[in-house]
């Protein structure tokens, strides 16, 4: 388990221990599910030592009982340019409108995740935090930022607060006293830190021939794991690097590929072992480099961080990889250990789950798209994908771990109308949801809105897609094939087209889910369910941008987007 040396938390006054409540909001802010597994942990500590623990997502929370919380605890994401999670948009707006009331017998505390190669790294979680100060809040232990390996920082952040809540409150302060330890406790459970090795059952490429695109549709055993998953949860895979990449960085620094390295955790394995699957080496970030600028000085790295050099720090950084920088950068002479130990841990990939388990008993399928370009005179691999494509064979088995996303669910009410929007490898979801709804019968209407380069080799699913709307499971398909015209069309643009209808299904209660591309696709199909809503509505801008945020506190509108 981490360690737990935290502590006890610096430069915070707390009020009088007698008046101090035992009562704790835990409040999550989740995109795929990380801060809400965290959460529950946190909440699950926190019961155990006598606390009284509400848990919440935001998007569920209610504003106005804001003033009457004593501690909160908030845990939360940040997405794309610096962005709040779907179900944390609305408590975030609430914050930062002029409703938002003085909280002065509030304490709380953030615990922020995001991820160190992205410019506004743990934004959300930093703005919560500066805004609750502004408000007049107290801050019982200092934010904690995490980066992609969050599990260690994580459980340092629970321990501090779970010491100063509890010296606040006797009764739980000798509980604290004697030392924690944070995790999945019983490791009798397949899970992120514990992943089940699935043995590969299918790897099949679904474009046709003479496609641009090449997309995987892989099938996963999970018999006698236990795992369980329903639509809309995602699949994570412990991925292995390039062996080319590899080699070739192994080469160029000139060490030996049998080399013992030692991991944080102490186990000891053979560099190119340890590089293949233990160490992120095809990212850089801003902390790496200034790790890198520390290991050798005169490197040169450090005039990319000198202040006012941001801008080309950022276009140095993008699209290139550690091969990159130890060839441009004179590295050479960095012992592989020394170098290991300023890389972060491979992180696992998510991939949405595109079967239903009630149509697949102890399956799990995933649709992948093969990530292959070239950038600064050099081909490039998506690191999973690319695996996945050219490494992984039926028989052959992944460490993997559900990850269950409360955010991307199937309405429970089965008659309730569901509009999908899913170009690409944005479908997989989609596939999950109309397996289910066959398997159970439901009744609801259901519109899926789909598109990719061509219709004759990437139409993903095509003779599913068919069956379904032959059988009635699909009500109705509007598709875009991008390339087929000279004009591109794309799924908003088919939106747009059926504005009138579209607006009808809302009206009768529809729920729209959106999975794909966050940054062009999910943006434009924003704007344009916000143009139906005026177009047919008459609502303003405003009051349709409202209506959209209203419909996301709901979960009529919920996106799994990346
Ligand atoms: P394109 O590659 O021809 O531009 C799945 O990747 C599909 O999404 C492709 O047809 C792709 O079209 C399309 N796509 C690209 N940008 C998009 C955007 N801003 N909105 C919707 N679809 C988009």
């Amino acid at each position: 388990a981490p360690n737990a040396t935290a502590e006890a938390a610096p430069e915070v006054s707390l009020p009088a221990a007698t008046s101090v409540s035992r009562e704790v909001m835990v409040l999550f802010g989740s995109q795929t599910g990380n801060s809400s597994n965290l959460a529950k942990k946190t909440a699950k500590l926190l019961e155990e030592r006598g606390f009284q623990v509400t848990l919440s997502s935001m998007g569920d929370f209610k504003s106005n009982t804001l003033k009457k919380l004593q501690n909160l605890l908030i845990l939360v994401s940040t997405h794309g340019e610096g962005d709040p999670p779907d179900s944390a948009i609305a408590f975030y707006e609430f914050l930062y409108s002029k409703r938002a009331p003085q909280l002065e017998e509030l304490r709380y505390s953030v615990l922020a995740l995001g991820d160190t190669s992205y410019e506004f790294f743990c934004q959300t979680g930093k703005d919560f935090d500066k805004r609750l100060e502004e408000l007049g809040a107290q801050r019982i232990v200092p934010r904690v930022d995490c980066d992609v390996d969050f599990d260690e920082p994580a459980a340092d952040w629970m321990n501090q607060v779970v010491q100063a809540l509890g010296q606040t409150s006797t009764a739980a302060a000798s509980a604290v006293s004697a030392g924690l330890a944070i995790g999945d406790s019983a490791e009798t459970e397949y899970s992120r830190s514990n992943p089940y090795y699935a043995e590969v059952l299918e790897n099949l490429n679904l474009n046709g021939r003479g496609s641009d695109r090449e997309t995987r549709h892989i099938e996963l055993s999970l018999e006698g794991s236990n795992l369980q998953y329903e639509p809309g949860d995602s699949l994570g895979i412990y991925p292995e690097n390039h062996p080319r990449l590899v080699d070739e960085l192994i080469e160029t620094m000139g060490w030996k590929p049998e080399e013992s390295i030692t991991l944080k955790n102490g186990d000891a394995l053979a560099l190119r072992d340890a590089l293949l699957r233990h160490y992120e080496i095809t990212v850089l970030t801003k902390p790496l480099l200034e790790q890198a600028a520390q290991l050798v000085p005169d490197s040169g790295i450090s005039k990319l961080l000198e202040p006012g050099k941001e801008q080309e720090l950022r276009s140095y950084i993008e699209g290139r990889d550690l091969l990159d920088l130890v060839q441009d950068y004179s590295l050479k002479g960095v012992t592989a250990s020394a170098f290991t130990g300023i890389l972060r841990k491979l992180p696992a990939r998510l991939y949405s789950i595109a079967s239903s388990s009630k149509a697949f008993p102890d399956e799990v399928h995933l649709t992948v798209r093969t990530v292959r370009y070239e950038a600064r005179g050099r081909n490039r691999y998506g690191v999973c994908s690319v695996q996945l494509a050219e490494r992984i064979q039926p028989g052959d088995q992944l460490p993997v771990y559900i990850q269950h996303n409360p955010s991307f669910k199937l309405p429970d009410n089965t008659d309730a109308p569901i509009i999908m929007i899913g170009p690409g490898t944005g479908v997989a979801p989609f596939r999950a949801f109309l397996g289910e709804r066959e398997e159970t019968g439901a009744e609801g209407r259901t519109w899926l809105f789909y598109g990719d380069q061509h219709f004759s080799t990437d139409f993903l699913y095509q003779v599913e897609w068919q069956r379904w709307l032959k059988d009635g499971v699909l009500t109705r398909m509007d598709v875009a094939f991008s390339r087929d015209t000279d004009q591109k069309v794309y799924v908003q643009h088919r939106m747009l087209e059926k504005s009138g209808e579209l607006y009808q299904w809302l009206k009768e209660g529809a729920y729209i889910y959106v999975c794909g591309d966050e940054k062009k696709m999910a943006h434009d199909v924003h704007a344009a369910l916000g143009t139906i809503l005026e177009q047919e509505g008459g609502l303003s801008p405003e009051e349709a941008s409202e209506y959209l945020i209203r419909m996301q506190q709901e979960k009529r509108y919920q996106r799994d987007v990346y």
